[in-house]
């Protein structure tokens, strides 16, 4: 007989990765947040957990959501998955905790205080650079400009920004369906999947980078000999695209927004609130997976044993249960430990301070050379799976 009481979760027999959905996927997700906490999506085969408590419950009880199968919608234990196990991502405590502290030595705020210089530096040259233009596209000129050039440089690995982006997609894409998306990314990044296999390997690290410091960890035993690398790519997969999209979005809302812009030039000390604020609106991550390990009640539902549960961040950070008026975008609220845009529990992002300490300086370097920051045409969003991430953002800076 059956544990668990509760009624089956209701099934939504609608693609949430369709084109409308991906373009905008707010509406989808307002409605599925009033029929229950978790959605079975019939399309996909995968349980969609939409409401703030539950989607923290699921990133946290490894013990009934496993990450053993994978973060992405892929079952990687099953035949025919589409995507490889990470050494770090796809673990469960206890093994996780060993590997997570070794790792978090790496990264130690003290590591990443060290960076502040070169990251400030960078900023004010981009900075000048955009603001002398004034017209500029806010991802290709500000966002990618900045993160392409000090990440891989801390990371200490030598890509071109071109490469960067295809992997990413590809990446971003792969935690989600096997769909056509997956496979147009697939095929862009075709030719260039043997240099990427190599190119995060030890020959490959340059002196002083972290990705160094990660070998020297394996070397030292701090984690299963011949995950070094995998560790690397995690690294190099989930610092890149994130922090890009989050500081495009930032600027975007900014621009959208000239009462909360004036805020936050009138106080620098906003400029934390707005990214934050940017990662809750247009969280970046916008669904991580996880498996069940048995039947399981959550919220009132009742959700099959061994099926994927994707918690739902971009559904989560705007649930008016969590909320006061979820959709508006207010540099004072006090999200940061509570939206869900870097996880949270044992997998929480370790790698959240340097996404902070890029926007930081970024952000700041633009806005104490600006009066404001127009809109200065329609933005596009990129469609990718699983990511919220702008492809162009228009941008007028008025010095
Ligand atoms: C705004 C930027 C970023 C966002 C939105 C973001 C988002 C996330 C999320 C949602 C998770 C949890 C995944 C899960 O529950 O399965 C995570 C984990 C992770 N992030 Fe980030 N991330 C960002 C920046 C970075 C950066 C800069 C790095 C690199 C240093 C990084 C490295 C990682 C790693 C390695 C994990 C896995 C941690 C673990 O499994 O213990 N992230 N991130």
């Amino acid at each position: 007989m059956s544990a668990v009481i509760a009624p089956d979760a209701p099934v939504l027999d609608e693609d949430p990765f369709s084109d409308a959905n991906i373009a905008d996927p707010y509406p989808l997700f307002a409605r599925m947040r009033e029929m229950a906490a978790a959605v079975f999506i019939a399309p996909h085969d995968y349980y969609s957990v939409v409401r703030h408590q539950e989607a923290g419950i699921v990133a946290t009880d490894y013990a009934r959501f496993t990450t053993a199968g994978g973060v992405g919608l892929s079952d990687i234990r099953k035949p025919g998955a589409w995507r490889t196990r990470s050494p770090i991502t796809e673990i469960d405590p206890p093994d996780h905790t060993r590997v997570r502290a070794a790792l978090q030595k790496v990264l130690s705020p003290l590591v990443v205080k060290t960076w502040r210089d070169k990251f400030l530096a960078r900023a004010e040259e981009v900075a000048d650079e955009v603001v002398a233009k004034g017209r500029v596209d806010g991802v290709a000129d500000i966002a990618e400009a900045f993160v392409l050039d000090v990440f891989p440089s801390v990371l200490g690995v030598d890509v071109p920004p071109e490469r960067i982006k295809l992997t990413g997609e590809l990446n971003f894409n792969q935690i989600g369906p096997n769909n056509a998306r997956t496979a147009a990314a697939l095929e862009r990044a075709g030719p260039i999947m043997e240099w990427y296999a190599q190119v995060l390997g030890r020959e490959y690290m340059l002196p002083g980078g972290f990705g160094e410091k990660i070998y020297q960890a394996e070397d030292a035993g701090d984690f299963e000999k011949g995950t070094a690398q995998f560790q690397v790519r995690t690294f190099f997969r989930a610092g890149v695209d994130t922090t890009m999209a989050a500081i495009g979005s930032t600027l975007k809302l900014l621009a959208e927004n000239p009462e909360q812009f004036a805020l936050v030039k009138a106080n620098p000390a906003l400029i934390k609130g707005a990214f934050e604020e940017a990662l809750r609106l247009e969280s970046p991550a916008q669904i991580m997976f996880r498996t069940t390990t048995g039947e399981v009640e959550l919220g009132g539902v009742r959700l099959r044993a061994d099926t994927k549960v994707g918690y739902q961040i971009g559904a989560a950070n705007r649930d008016p249960r969590q909320w006061a008026d979820p959709d508006r975008f207010d540099v004072t609220r006090q999200t940061t430990g509570v939206h869900r845009a870097f996880g949270v529990g044992a997998h929480v992002c370790i790698g959240q301070m340097i996404a902070r300490l890029e926007a930081d300086s970024i952000l700041g370097a633009l806005i104490r050379r600006v009066r404001a920051i127009e809109p200065a045409g329609p933005a596009r969003w990129r469609p990718v799976n699983t990511l919220r991430t702008l492809d162009v953002l228009p941008l007028n800076l008025v010095a």
